[in-house]
This record gives C-alpha cells, sequence and structure tokens, in this order.
C-alpha cells in the first residue's frame, strides 16, 4: 500500500492516507507529551518502542474478540489501520486510585477500586479534556445511545483481558485510556495501547513504569517502557 500525504499531526503520532481510504498509517513519533501539550520532549526510541507496544497488544486484544483498527505493523515506527470516524472522547477504566482520581476526590493513591471506576473525557486539550457522562456525550452528538454503551463494554472486556496478561507478568495496571471509531457502523477500538496512555506498576515495589516517570521527572522512561515490554514478550 502506497503511503500518502499526512492528514492530521497529533501530539504523538501522526496519521498519513494511502492510497485505500479505508486504510490509513499510523506514525509513531519520539515526541512525548504532558499536561495537554504544554510540555514536549524527544524520548529516543519511544515511536518504535510504542508502536510495537501496541501492535501487541492489539493484536492480543483482536484474539480476545475485540475489535480494533489494527491491521500490521509496516516497520520500526509505522503501522497500517483501519481508517475510522473516531469518537471524541477518552474511556479511562481506574482499577487502583491514582492521577486526576485523587486530585479530583482526595482519596489515597494505590487505593484498590472495587468495583473499577469508568470516567467518560472529552477530547479537547484547550479545553483540559474535560469529564462528561453519557448525557454530555448523546446531547452534543458525539456519539450515538448505542456506541456509548458499546464503548463501556469493549473497554471492560479489554480490562479483564489486560489486567490478567500484566498480573501474569508481576504488573498491576492501575489505570488506562481508551479511543474508538467507528468503521462501515461499527464501533473498534483505535489509537493506541501502550506505556504512554496507562498506568503500569511493578506488583511487588509499585515502581512506576509509565508516562507518570516523564510527568514527575523521574527519568528512565522509555527503559521502563522495554521492561514492561520485555516481561509481557513484546519482541523489540
Ligand atoms: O490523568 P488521569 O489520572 O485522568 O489519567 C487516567 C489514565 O488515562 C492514565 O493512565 C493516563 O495515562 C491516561 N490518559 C491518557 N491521555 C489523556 C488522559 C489520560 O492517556 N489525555
Amino acid at each position: 500500500m502506497e503511503k500518502k500525504q499526512e492528514l492530521y499531526a497529533g501530539k504523538a503520532k501522526s496519521v498519513f492516507a494511502t492510497d485505500n481510504e479505508d486504510f490509513v498509517i499510523l506514525s509513531f513519533r519520539d515526541d512525548t507529551s504532558a499536561f495537554d501539550g504544554e510540555r514536549i520532549e524527544q524520548l529516543s526510541r519511544k515511536g518504535e518502542v510504542n508502536n510495537k507496544f501496541n501492535a501487541f497488544i492489539m493484536e492480543y486484544l483482536a484474539k480476545a474478540g475485540i475489535p480494533t483498527h489494527f491491521e500490521k505493523l509496516l516497520n520500526g515506527t509505522e503501522s497500517l489501520v483501519k481508517n475510522m470516524n473516531m469518537i471524541p472522547v477518552e474511556c479511562v477504566v481506574r482499577n487502583v486510585a491514582s492521577g486526576s482520581l485523587v486530585r479530583r476526590l482526595g482519596v489515597e493513591d494505590g487505593m484498590e477500586l472495587s468495583p473499577p471506576i469508568f470516567e467518560f473525557f472529552l477530547k479537547n486539550d484547550a479545553l483540559h479534556d474535560p469529564m462528561v457522562n453519557e448525557f454530555h456525550i448523546e446531547t452534543f452528538g458525539w456519539a450515538s445511545a448505542d456506541s456509548v454503551i458499546k464503548m463501556k463494554e469493549l473497554t471492560f472486556k479489554v480490562n479483564a483481558e489486560l489486567k490478567k496478561l500484566f498480573a501474569d507478568a508481576g504488573l498491576i495496571l492501575v489505570d488506562y485510556k481508551l479511543e474508538f471509531g467507528l468503521f462501515k457502523g461499527d464501533v473498534i477500538l483505535g489509537d493506541e495501547f501502550s506505556p504512554d496512555g496507562c498506568r503500569l506498576w511493578d506488583a511487588e515495589t509499585r515502581e512506576k513504569l509509565d508516562k507518570d516517570r516523564f510527568r514527575q521527572g523521574l527519568g528512565g522512561v522509555i527503559e521502563a517502557y522495554e521492561e514492561v515490554a520485555r516481561r509481557i514478550g513484546v519482541p523489540l
């Protein structure tokens, strides 16, 4: 498939057209952003690690019956994916309290959440991704009521699969963010799953092995991503 013009450049990935309108190319860059894009740095190897990490997770989820946009790895930093209409909301599931939940509600960082908490956020950097609920999504037409149900169902299915995958590798899946889109009428998982969009702690030491290392200036960011990849068996 031929790579055509750039369609969109996000904070960490760019999207390119192909000669087939059903497919686009996701290009993972080394750019690493935090605080709604206020801080951006290049971290060497990040594009390649996240591209391969994401491919591994998307294929794992597809085998578990979760529809995703992922088609195949094209090279170190690029993947071919289905060309979806993205739904502009982020779906977050939290198994353990951390991050914005702790800041918002004053609960203890590290508290186990049973049952897990689901939250929707509007994708809008200028508004700092405000939290929204089903009513906002339907009334403002960001997604249909059916799509909302499907996004929640798929996000929890992902939780069951990935909690176990990471637990078996001695890791706690603290929380994560997913994005969905519509492809030929179906809601399917899009964007990426990598340590940029989730929190992963070592089960024994509770060491952070995700983007919080970047947000909090802890260093060793890519080394931590590679450690997680090695533990779950991502071929890097
Ligand atoms: O910041 P907060 O605690 O709400 O984030 C919850 C989870 O969603 C974290 O794993 C974070 O990395 C992810 N997230 C993301 N992109 C955003 C907001 C949150 O990947 N824009």
